[in-house]
């Protein structure tokens, strides 16, 4: 039993078969008949019972996720290999004798909270360390990259990818016209795109998928000094793919496929494990790559800086209830603890308002932190008060900072705490995007180059099946037109497949077949 298990052990309730009571602590002693007038009659208002019944009953729906709505989830634990002391203080990526527990939600994106399993979308990694300083979310998905570039755009990619607002149809697929004009407008979406129309957007399994952090975050170490880092999960067990055939039969049979196997393989002790690695890149080797480190449809090639493993996530226990735990659980970027930072990656920058923003209605006002599966194994003393679904007792006199009344106040910590990273920012306040974002196409080109035959085979048949749907000529051709900055190859066979004509020879290519530094190329101090 870890730190976190303890602390939930208090906040399980088993009915048994105790006595059955109402919320009030009332025995019951009949749940199937309602009070009446007769045995033919009206219903009384009397029955309490009845009634408190029923309104909880009426009661039970939270709103789903707006994005990420279905998903699963466990408990485990998280445990550093390789210490990475130069580069940070966080302890628990530092301190080898510490167990960490975590809690994971996979998820898939666009479906609503009964979709199926195997559809072609993206899968959110999320994990929440509960750590011995607080806190730490890190809220990824199975793609090292993402569709948009800024946050702003984010209302405009989920209201282009969810079902479309006349029949709410598809409920989870990416063939609908909304997407794909999105997408043909919006050439950053070309990169993600590539990887949503590839195996990787259909995994075999949860426990068979990597996951990444896509952003660019920092690490700082005791003295201050800032490294940027990428964090890559690395599944033990390989990652695999169902191939497009099987995941329609499989969605058929059992549109809970992932979420069973996820269940039933911690069930069994067959826990599924991940490597943490990270690319570690130097402060003063940001502008040497021919990309934008804040852009996060953009890879840190592994070529230019490898993955350095330095811990193990296990998964080894299933949560209780499913409402009150996966269902409740509350992951933000802001939840960083002291050794990491977050860049100024204008996607991550809007993330951080959003995600506390959204749980504010979904789960009912400022105290869900007190929920169990929220709650950080780190004390919480602190002077907010009341709201909807307080449940702490708060006592003495003052809530307010600094006071003499209530035996002192909490003091402020100088050791361990939070100290936001005093990056020096300048700039004019402008609209405008940097044009190191530009290029939308070389890591689309580079990925496809990686692919094999029968990869590259599968994408095109995905970009076929779910682009041939699209109603819109104009919109179908927009797509293979920005498909043809990717690879002219690639552009025809799709443009044969959705009965559009084939474009001319791309005049611009941006593709290169291998990774390259900018200018005079090579980082000063290869991360390792
Ligand atoms: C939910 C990942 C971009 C807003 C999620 C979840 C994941 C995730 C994994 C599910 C969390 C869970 O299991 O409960 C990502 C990644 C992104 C990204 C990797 C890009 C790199 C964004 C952006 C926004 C956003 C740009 C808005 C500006 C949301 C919201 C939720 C969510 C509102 C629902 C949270 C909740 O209700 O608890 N995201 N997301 N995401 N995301 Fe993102």
């Amino acid at each position: 039993m870890d730190d976190k298990d303890r602390a939930l052990a208090e906040d399980r309730v088993d009915a048994g078969e105790a006595p059955l009571t109402t919320d009030q602590g009332i025995r019951v002693d009949d749940t199937d008949n309602s009070l009446r007038a007769g045995e033919r009659g009206p219903t009384l208002m009397d029955d309490f019972h009845a009634r408190e019944k029923l309104t909880h009953f009426d009661h039970e729906r939270i709103p789903e996720r707006v994005v990420h709505a279905r998903g699963a989830g466990a408990y485990g634990h998280f445990k550093v290999t390789d210490p990475l002391t130069d580069h940070t203080i966080a302890q628990f990526l530092t301190d080898t004798s510490l167990e960490t527990p975590v809690f994971v939600r996979f998820s898939t994106v666009a479906g609503s909270r009964g979709s199926s399993d195997t559809v072609r979308d993206v899968r959110g990694f999320a994990v929440k360390f509960y750590t011995q300083q607080g806190n730490f979310d890190l809220v990824g998905n199975n793609f090292p990259v993402f569709f948009i570039q800024d946050g702003i755009k984010f209302p405009d990619f989920v209201h282009a990818v969810k079902p479309e607002p006349p029949n709410e149809i598809p409920q989870a697929s990416s063939a609908h016209d909304t997407l794909w004009d999105f997408v043909g407008l919006q050439p950053e979406t070309t990169h993600m795109m590539m990887w949503l129309m590839s195996d990787r957007a259909i995994p075999r399994s949860y426990r068979m998928m990597q996951g990444f952090g896509v952003h660019t975050f920092r690490l700082v170490n005791a003295e201050g000094v800032s490294t940027f880092v990428k964090f890559h999960w690395r599944p033990l067990l390989g990652t695999h793919s169902l191939v497009w055939d099987e995941t329609q039969k499989v969605a058929g049979k059992d549109p809970d496929f992932n979420r069973r196997d996820l269940w039933e393989a911690i069930e069994t002790g067959d826990f599924p494990e991940w490597e943490l690695g990270v690319q570690l890149i130097p402060e003063e080797d940001e502008g040497r790559f021919d990309f934008d480190l804040l852009d996060a449809t953009k890879i840190v090639p592994e070529e230019l800086v490898p993955v350095r493993p330095v811990g193990r996530l296990v998964l080894d226990r299933n949560p209780d209830n499913f409402f009150a735990e996966t269902e409740q659980v509350a992951f933000h970027l802001a939840n960083l603890v002291p050794g990491i930072d977050v860049t100024d990656d204008p996607l991550l920058q809007a993330r951080l308002f959003s995600y506390l923003d959204t749980q504010l209605i979904r789960l009912g006002g400022p105290n869900f932190p007190q929920l169990p599966v929220n709650r950080p194994i780190a004390e919480v003393r602190n002077h907010h008060r009341d709201g909807y679904h307080q449940s702490v007792i708060h006592t003495g006199q003052a809530s307010y900072h600094p006071n003499t009344l209530s035996g002192g106040c909490p003091v402020l910590a100088g050791e361990g705490a939070y100290v936001h990273y005093p990056e020096q920012v300048n700039g004019p306040k402008i609209r405008k995007r940097a044009v190191s974002f530009a290029d939308h196409y070389s890591q689309a080109t580079l990925f496809w180059n990686s692919m094999s035959a029968w990869e590259r085979d599968h994408i095109v048949a995905a970009f076929r099946f779910e682009l041939g749907k699209v109603r819109r000529a104009q919109i179908r051709a927009q797509v293979v037109a920005n498909l043809n900055n990717v690879d002219h190859d690639l552009a025809v066979k799709v443009a044969e497949g959705v009965g559009v004509d084939p474009p001319p020879q791309g005049p611009v290519n941006h593709g290169r077949s291998s990774p390259a530094l900018s200018q005079d190329r090579q980082p000063q101090s290869a991360a390792t």
